[in-house]
């Protein structure tokens, strides 16, 4: 099962989906016969079987495979944190909570611990691509880079850059020192995975307040020099929009517009490439620019409601053109697995129509499109994964729901490892689906591949 498109699910009944040792698919057969031989269907392909290594997995009863989910946008180093935030709102977040977690993880021990356990608990909810911000600091930015990479998670992977506003500890000395320490990161990051098949770097201004003019400057020709990836975040909170506002007067940087939106666009930070964060409080104006810019806006709604910052218009975005993916934002949100966040993609959205937006509500298919297809175009991978095509990677998981409960054999303690889902057996496969996106959890997430290695196996 996969998303075709934003609206539409597609559903291959008994396939056989044939994966080469690159992990890219190159023969999708419908009704298979599952009862035959992997090696009759290889001639076929116009392969000598004893060429390729075959490897099987079927989908059983209540099983299915999906694509991989793509987590748009989060934090590595504040996975400790995931939970407590308390009553605070962005600003005093970071201050409290935020900055002193990041500014720990230089040291290199506490890092590794911290990264390994979120790629681990990541990978086990299904996640086989992340977008990370990690810390100001280089060793332990590429420290998480080496262990995507050894895990097999694709990642993109952000030293954070930030001169200014956070307090003396956790602060670039200057732009110049920025911008040195995130080229010294790109260029290991690149080292490690020369072809970027699996990590690559990603330019990362934390956001506006806590970047110079000159900074941002330096990194947005640094965007134009390499081509990279750029991620931030924008208009997620009002105070932040007020300090934006307050510290980038148009007339002093050479804006054409005074909103932040424009803050980037001036800085040469809005490219096809550019993941913008949240964009809960964009106007119209706003959202014109980055269509035009082709930048995406990763959609985090967990983080938006833990931190009281608001209900972004996920409809409003789509129908403008905006490419939309989905973030964890942890430790903004609270919890690892985006497909809680494709979830609460739809309540939110549901809370959007209660203002009398009734086409705001988001559907199944459209909330499982963001969070696999919809996420491959903002971390750069349209047309590579999000989907089970002939040319696409195998970035997949294994779903399984557990037998019928009207199987009468069936019962104990087998059911309570299958999760929360109860399928009685009568329920069409679109509404099976629609069990899982609202009771599903990791204890469905059978098996995970990532460019067809297998990554994460539940025990
Ligand atoms: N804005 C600047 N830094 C952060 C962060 O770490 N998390 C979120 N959600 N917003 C930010
Ligand atoms: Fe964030």
């Amino acid at each position: 099962i996969y998303p075709k498109t934003l609206t539409d699910l597609e559903y291959l009944h008994n396939t056989a989906v044939a994966v080469d040792q690159n992990g890219t698919i190159v023969a999708i057969e419908p009704d298979y016969d599952l009862s035959q031989a992997a090696s009759t269907f290889f001639p076929r392909l116009g392969w000598a079987p004893d060429s390729v290594s075959i490897h099987s997995s079927l989908a059983s009863h209540n099983q299915f495979f999906f694509p991989g989910f793509i987590d748009t946008h989060l934090h590595a180093p504040q996975y400790p944190n995931v939970g407590i935030f308390g009553k605070s709102t962005l600003l005093d977040w970071l201050e409290t909570y935020t900055f002193p977690l990041e500014a720990s993880l230089s040291d290199p021990a506490k890092a590794r611990t911290v990264y390994n356990r979120v790629i681990r608990k990541t990978l086990s909810h299904g996640t086989t691509c992340a977008a990370y911000y990690a810390t100001k600091d280089v060793t332990t930015t590429n420290l998480l880079a080496d262990l995507c990479l050894r895990a097999g998670q694709r990642a993109l992977v952000g030293r954070v850059c930030m001169d200014q506003l956070s307090p003396k500890y956790y602060r670039d000395a200057s732009a110049a020192d920025s911008v040195a320490a995130t080229r010294e990161s790109i260029t290991y990051i690149q080292s490690i995975d020369p072809t970027g098949a699996i990590v690559r770097p990603v330019i990362t201004p934390r956001f506006a307040p806590s970047c110079s003019a000159p900074l941002m400057a330096e990194l947005g020709k640094l965007a134009a020099e390499t081509g990279l990836p750029v991620q931030t975040h924008i208009s997620e909170n009002e105070g932040e929009i007020a300090l934006v506002k307050e510290m980038f007067p148009a007339k002093k940087i050479g804006a054409k517009g005074d909103t932040y939106t424009h803050v980037y666009d001036t800085f040469g930070l809005l490219t096809d490439k550019t993941i913008l964060a949240h964009g809960v409080h964009l106007s119209e104006e706003e959202v014109q620019i980055i269509k035009a810019r082709g930048s995406k806006v990763s959609h985090c709604p967990c983080s938006n409601s833990a931190l009281t910052s608001g209900a972004a218009r996920v409809r409003w975005l789509l129908e403008r053109g905006i490419e939309v993916g989905l973030g964890t934002d942890m430790s903004g949100g609270y919890s690892p697995s985006v497909l809680e966040m494709a979830r609460q993609a739809a309540l939110v959205s549901r809370h959007v129509a209660m203002g009398y937006r009734e086409r705001a509500k988001l559907t199944v298919e459209e909330v499982l499109y963001l969070a696999t297809k919809g996420g491959a175009e903002l971390v750069g991978m349209k047309g590579k994964v999000g989907g089970f095509e002939v040319g696409m990677e195998w970035d997949a998981q294994l779903i399984g729901l557990g037998r019928d409960v009207v199987d009468e054999e069936y019962e104990g303690e087998e059911k309570e490892e299958e999760g929360n889902v109860d399928v009685f057996g009568w329920e069409s496969w679109p509404n099976k689906v629609a069990k899982w996106l609202f009771n599903g959890d990791d204890r469905n997430t059978k098996k995970v591949w990532v460019k067809g290695r297998l990554v994460h196996e539940r025990k």
